[in-house]
């Protein structure tokens, strides 16, 4: 039975010392102390051993079961410290890497320009108005002198929900409801940017676009205003040596009517690809509020008059920064986008 015991020393030790993992340090443990172990079957023989011989036999099982309880421990830390160690070096995170850079957006460039518009007026002292782009049309052809059957309706192809209802052709609806909501006080000052829709679709022309409308109403107001309102604004946009010149036109809610050129900025004016060998390139539309159209929003043309304006933002911005197809301002590539 001594050497028995000496034996499953030995053998302990060895098959101890020979785990790699915690598993199969647990089946060690059951196969050297647990209830059908090897150190159970020796304790077994303990029954037939002389009175004298038991205590000694029983101190000596004792000693070897504490020592293999002490390996099974001291193995099991080592095997934690070691699962410990390879999960650290595993999952090692170098926290002076560099960071991923995060994309930063940028405003697109139509809003940019929109902007850079609405900066213009307000510095011009002009409030910002908002209208809506499903209207009405009595808002966006009657009271703009645009009576039903009106022939110059057909300049401004439309989507229509209804007879009555349409989405907007222009932002000139604004006027009409700016005049009506101001119920004849004065001054009238405002601009109103937006998205309008018409049924066109070509390099130079996309079924929704943007506009930017300006009205001011006031005593006195003359065609000499809308000159210098519009060549402050044409400098600011385009360069302080911009010159512009009005040609005559036809609107029906303006009276006279004129169409707004500036010098062309590319070549200063001596003919170039840009403005088409002329000198000058068109930017909007505009004129002296009809009056008829102050008398149906409620203002009296013997007290008052004023001017109006509508201008493309597509355009201005497609002259200021190069842009040859309006669709790639709506294709949202951003290897365009990135560009401004
Ligand atoms: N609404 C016109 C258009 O879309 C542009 C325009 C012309 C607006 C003359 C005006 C104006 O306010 O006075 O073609």
């Amino acid at each position: 039975m001594w050497e028995k015991l000496q034996e499953l020393k030995l053998k302990a030790e060895g098959a101890i010392n020979a785990c790699t993992d915690i598993d199969a340090l647990n089946e060690q443990r059951v196969a050297l102390l647990g209830k059908k172990g090897e150190m159970t079957a020796i304790s077994r023989g303990m029954g037939a051993l002389s009175a004298e011989e038991r205590p000694k036999m029983g101190q000596a099982v004792n000693e070897v079961k504490q020592f293999i309880e002490e390996l099974l421990a001291k193995k099991k830390d080592e095997l934690a410290a070691a699962h410990l160690q390879q999960k650290l070096e595993e999952e090692r995170v170098d926290v002076t890497l560099p960071g991923r850079p995060a994309a930063a957006g940028r405003r697109h460039i139509l809003s940019v320009v929109q902007k850079d518009m609405e900066d213009i007026f307000i510095g011009m002292g002009y409030t910002v108005v908002d209208g809506p782009q499903v209207e009405l049309d009595k808002y966006n052809f009657e009271l703009l002198n645009l009576p039903k059957e009106h022939p110059a309706r057909d300049m401004q192809d439309s989507f229509y929900f209804s007879e009555s209802m349409l989405l907007r052709t222009h932002t000139s609806p604004v006027q009409a409801r700016t005049m009506e909501a101001a119920e004849g006080k004065l001054p009238v000052k405002v601009i109103s940017p937006g998205v309008v829709y018409r049924r066109d679709d070509d390099a130079t022309h996309s079924p929704m676009f943007h506009q930017v409308e300006g009205l001011l109403i006031d005593e006195h107001v003359t065609l000499a205003d809308l000159k210098g309102t519009l060549l402050a604004f044409a400098q600011q946009m385009f360069g302080a040596d911009r010159q512009i010149r009005l040609r005559p036109s036809y609107f029906p809610f303006t009276e006279p009517s004129v169409e707004v050129d500036i010098s062309c900025f590319n070549c200063g004016g001596c003919g170039c690809r840009l403005c088409k060998g002329t000198g000058w390139i068109e930017i909007l539309g505009s004129g002296m509020v009809h009056p008829h159209v102050l008398e149906m929003s409620g203002y009296d043309p013997e007290k008052c008059t004023g001017f109006a304006f509508g201008m493309g933002v597509e355009r201005i911005a497609m002259l200021k920064y190069g842009i040859t197809d309006m669709r790639l301002l709506f294709d949202n590539d951003v290897r365009f986008l990135q560009q401004f």
